[in-house]
């Protein structure tokens, strides 16, 4: 198969799920003999991964795959792959063949194993229109148990950095209301341990900093094996790692993150202090509506509970604007809960109906400038409390692991205290990879800076 010169390029959007699933693909494709182009307007294969999580993400998709059918240098159009989230809609594969004939492939998350093959004969027998190797429906999937898990020991290219991801459970068992993720990723399956301990050494070994561990919900890692081992019991194995120095992880659910759970991160070495935890709504009314299982007061808990356990710990979150039917008196509480418990930061988003789920055929869609509206004020409140949190992280000293370039100052270099705090070196020197202590001078919402601190300065957190 090897030695046809061609090339390939790939561009993913979404969340680090796909990041993690693009090295993947690069790595079969290398296998199979392509090698990496420097740019998608040149390669003969482009793949775009796509995430289906909100109409303004499936939006970009569409376009960018206009631009890369007809936008080229060279006037010949590339194998185009639609591979990911959107693979599994239904709708995407409708719309390539009504409107979109320059896609040659479509593959679902639990295919991209496929693509070489795919690519390989698409480009054999351009006379064949789609291509396509997504998984059964949702409902087809758990009666003839087939999953979206991948098989074990795919090559990768690893994109650069000195973080690694690591992928823990596929798939997910939630179905919060609004969300599409359970319908394009399927049932959960966790991956055996001894998979995940693998991959973790060999990153380590290869000099990876910081390990991080994904999944839609890593906090119900294990309840489908079985074999006794649970998240904490993970967590506290790949803690004893030699060589490891950094964990993370993500993604949490509040429902699922047991004391338990706190009292492993307090109690390990190299397990980071942060911990994001998607609120989505503080109505209980609305959370019940979500399908989330838990409540404010119970969120409200967990996170004092962090807090007293490990003081200096930082907590992020999630939040959705303008679910079906939120009055102004739920979008209140939202407010109300955030300036009680103080997080660090928060994304916010807007909803987005998606075709299939439960909200999306809820009555009392709000309209557009209502959701828009809240969502600004939502972020003036959490901007003033995430400032007033870093304001009092100047004068002290953070352990940054320096990541890369400042996009603004490239002279300088960034990088993350353990708490996920945006840190601009003001000293040169550190290079990525290196773990220093920075004395934080100046603090905005999104990034602290400083220099290097002097010897007897000592770091908290
Ligand atoms: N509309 C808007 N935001 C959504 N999210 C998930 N589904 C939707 C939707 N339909 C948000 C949630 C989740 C984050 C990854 O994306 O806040 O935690
Ligand atoms: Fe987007 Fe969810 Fe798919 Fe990640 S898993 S790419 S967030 S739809």
């Amino acid at each position: 198969m090897s030695n046809h010169n061609l090339t390939y390029f790939i561009e993913t959007f979404g969340c680090q799920m796909n990041v993690r699933d693009s090295e993947t693909i690069g790595g079969l494709l290398e296998q199979a003999g392509f090698s990496q182009a420097q740019d998608a307007l040149d390669a003969d294969v482009v793949v775009v991964n796509t995430c289906a999580v909100r109409q303004s993400a499936e939006d970009k998709v569409w376009s960018r795959l206009g631009q890369l059918a007809f936008e080229r240098r060279d006037g010949k159009a590339p194998v185009l792959v639609l591979a990911g989230c959107m693979a599994q809609l239904p709708q995407t594969v409708e719309r390539i063949r009504a409107k979109a004939p320059y896609v040659n492939v479509a593959v679902g998350p639990g295919h991209i194993h496929k693509i070489p093959e795919l690519v390989l004969e698409a480009l054999n027998r351009p006379s064949v229109k789609l291509l396509t190797a997504v998984s059964p429906s949702r409902t087809e999937a758990r009666r003839t148990e087939s999953t979206q898990m991948l098989p074990e020991e795919l090559p990768r290219v690893k994109v650069p950095g000195v973080s690694a991801y690591v992928t823990i459970m596929y798939g997910c068992d939630n179905f919060c209301s609004y969300c599409i993720v359970p319908f394009v990723r399927g049932p959960q399956v966790s991956r055996e341990p001894r998979f995940i301990m693998e991959e973790v050494e060999a990153l380590v070994r290869q000099g990876y900093i910081e390990i991080h561990l994904l999944g839609q919900n890593v906090n119900a890692y294990g309840l489908d094996l079985d074999n006794g081992i649970g998240f904490v019991q993970l967590l506290e194995s790949i803690d004893q790692i030699p060589g490891i120095q950094r964990i993370r992880y993500a993604t949490s659910h509040p429902r699922d993150f047991t004391k338990e759970m706190v009292d492993t991160i307090k109690q390990s070495k190299h397990i980071c202090e942060h911990f994001h935890l998607p609120l989505q709504s503080g109505s209980n009314r609305i959370l019940k509506l979500m399908h989330r299982g838990y409540t404010r007061e119970q969120y409200m808990e967990l996170v004092y509970y962090i807090k007293e356990q490990i003081p200096g710990a930082s907590v992020t979150t999630d939040i959705i604007v303008g679910f079906p039917g939120e009055t102004d008196q739920d979008f209140q509480d939202t407010l109300d809960l955030l300036e009680q418990v103080r997080l660090d930061g928060a994304f916010t988003f807007i909803y987005s109906p998606r075709a299939g789920t439960a909200a999306a055929r809820m009555a009392n869609q709000l309209p557009r400038k209502v959701k828009s509206d809240r969502l600004q004020e939502l972020v003036k409140v959490q901007n003033e409390i995430t400032q007033e949190i870093n304001n009092a992280l100047v004068g002290t000293v953070q352990e940054v692991l320096i990541e890369e370039p400042d996009l603004r100052n490239p002279e300088y270099f960034r990088g993350r205290t353990r708490t996920n705090k945006l840190v601009v070196c003001t000293t040169k020197g550190p290079k990525p990879g290196d773990l220093v202590n920075v004395m934080i001078e100046e603090a905005g919402t999104w990034h602290l800076k400083g220099p290097l601190a002097q010897a007897g300065q000592h770091k908290s957190l």
